[in-house]
C-alpha cells in the first residue's frame, strides 16, 4: 500500500476549496428522484441526466472529485466519450460508490445494515482499472424510540471497517459516511449524542482494522434537531454542535472531513458550512469540505426535467450551487449569492 499516494489524492480532491459531487444514486433512487419532477426513470435519462452534469463548463473550479455509480462508470456521453475522460481531462478525480445498500437489520426492527462486502476486493481492482481513485461507502443510523442500538451501531462500523481496508489495499482512497438521518422528530442534542457515538464507534474500528486515518475522508452529517423537531436552531449554533461533536470525536489525523446534506435545503447546507468554516477558521486540524448530492443536484434536476433544451439553464443552477459550496469552504458564502 503506498499511503503517501492515498494521503495525496486525498488532500488533491479537496484543494483550492473544492469539495466533492456525489452523483451516485443507485438506480433506485435516482428513479425515485426523477419520479418526483416527472422525468421518465430509463437508462437513457440516467445517462442523459449525468452528462449534463459532467459536461457543465467550469464544474472543476469547485469540484474535486465526484462519485459515480456503477452504471455511470461505464457509460459515454452522446458523441462516445467516457464520462471517465471527461471528469479527467476536466480535471476532476472519479470516484465509486461501492456499497450494495441499507438492508434490513435482523433482529433490529427499523434498524439497517449496509452490504457489499462480498467480492469488494475483486470490484475495486475493477474499479481502480477503469480510473477510480475513491470510494464510498455509506452506512444508516436511525434515531427514534429505543433506537439507534449497539448492535446496528457495531455492525456497521465494523462494515466501514472493512470496506476502508480493502480500499486503501487498492489504492483507493476510502471516503467513510456513517450518515445519522435528520428524519424524525428528535432534538440538536439527541443527534450530537447519537453522531459522537456513531463516531467513536466508526473510529474504533477503523483503527482495529489498520485503516491509515491519512489516507482517508470522513464524511458525516451534520449535526441537526429532526427535520420534525419543533425547535430548529440557528445556523451559528449548528456549526458549533458539529464541530464540536467532530472535535471530540475525529483524530486529527483525519485529512478532510466532507459533509453529507442529508435532505437540508441547498441553501442551509452551505450557510451551514460557511459558519463553520467562518468560526472555527485557524482551528481545525482537518479541512471542512462537502461532499454533497441533492444539495448540489437538486435545483439543476428541478431545471432540466429531462429535455434537451433545458441544459444550459440547469448546468448554470448546478455550478451556482458547487459555487456558493466552494465559498462556503473560503468562510466566503452569503444570501446575497443566492440572487
Ligand atoms: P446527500 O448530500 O443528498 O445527502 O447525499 C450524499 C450522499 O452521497 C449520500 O450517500
Amino acid at each position: 500500500m503506498n499511503t503517501r499516494s492515498l494521503g495525496e489524492t486525498a488532500q488533491a480532491l479537496v484543494v483550492a476549496s473544492r469539495g466533492l459531487l456525489a452523483m451516485d444514486e443507485s438506480t433506485g433512487t435516482c428513479n425515485k428522484r426523477f419520479a418526483e419532477v416527472g422525468i421518465p426513470q430509463t437508462v437513457e435519462f440516467r445517462r442523459a441526466y449525468r452528462e449534463m452534469i459532467v459536461t457543465t463548463p467550469g464544474l472543476a473550479d469547485c469540484i474535486g472529485g465526484a462519485i459515480l455509480y456503477d452504471e455511470t462508470i461505464r457509460e459515454k456521453t452522446r458523441d462516445g466519450t467516457p464520462f471517465v475522460d471527461i471528469l479527467v481531462e476536466a480535471g476532476i478525480i472519479p470516484g465509486i460508490k461501492v456499497d450494495a445498500g441499507a438492508k434490513d437489520l435482523a433482529g433490529h426492527s427499523g434498524e439497517k445494515v449496509t452490504e457489499g462486502l462480498d467480492g469488494l476486493r475483486e470490484r475495486l481492482a475493477e474499479y481502480f482499472r477503469m480510473g477510480a481513485r475513491f470510494a464510498k461507502w455509506r452506512a444508516v443510523i436511525r434515531i427514534g424510540e429505543g433506537i439507534p442500538s449497539r448492535g446496528c451501531i457495531d455492525v456497521n462500523a465494523n462494515a466501514l471497517a472493512r470496506y476502508a481496508a480493502l480500499c486503501q489495499e487498492a489504492g483507493l482512497v476510502p471516503v467513510v459516511e456513517p450518515e445519522v438521518l435528520m428524519d424524525g422528530n428528535h432534538t440538536l442534542q439527541k443527534c450530537q449524542e447519537v453522531t459522537d457515538w456513531v463516531l467513536r464507534a466508526t473510529f474504533s474500528e477503523l483503527v482495529a482494522q489498520r485503516v491509515v486515518l491519512e489516507g482517508m475522508i470522513l464524511k458525516p452529517n451534520m449535526v441537526l434537531p429532526g427535520l420534525e423537531c419543533k425547535k430548529q436552531q440557528t445556523v451559528d449554533e449548528v456549526a458549533d454542535a458539529t464541530v464540536g461533536c467532530l472535535l471530540r470525536a475525529v483524530p486529527a489525523a483525519v485529512p478532510v472531513v466532507a459533509f453529507l446534506s442529508g435532505g437540508q435545503s441547498a441553501e442551509l447546507a452551505s450557510a451551514r458550512l460557511n459558519s463553520m468554516n467562518v468560526r472555527f477558521q485557524g482551528r481545525l486540524p482537518w479541512s471542512l469540505a462537502f461532499s454533497f448530492a441533492r444539495a448540489v443536484q437538486q435545483p439543476a434536476m428541478e431545471i432540466w426535467k429531462g429535455d434537451d433544451k433545458n441544459v444550459p439553464a440547469a448546468q448554470k443552477a448546478l455550478y451556482h450551487r458547487a459555487r456558493c459550496n466552494w465559498a462556503a469552504r473560503r468562510g466566503e458564502y452569503n444570501a446575497a449569492m443566492e440572487n
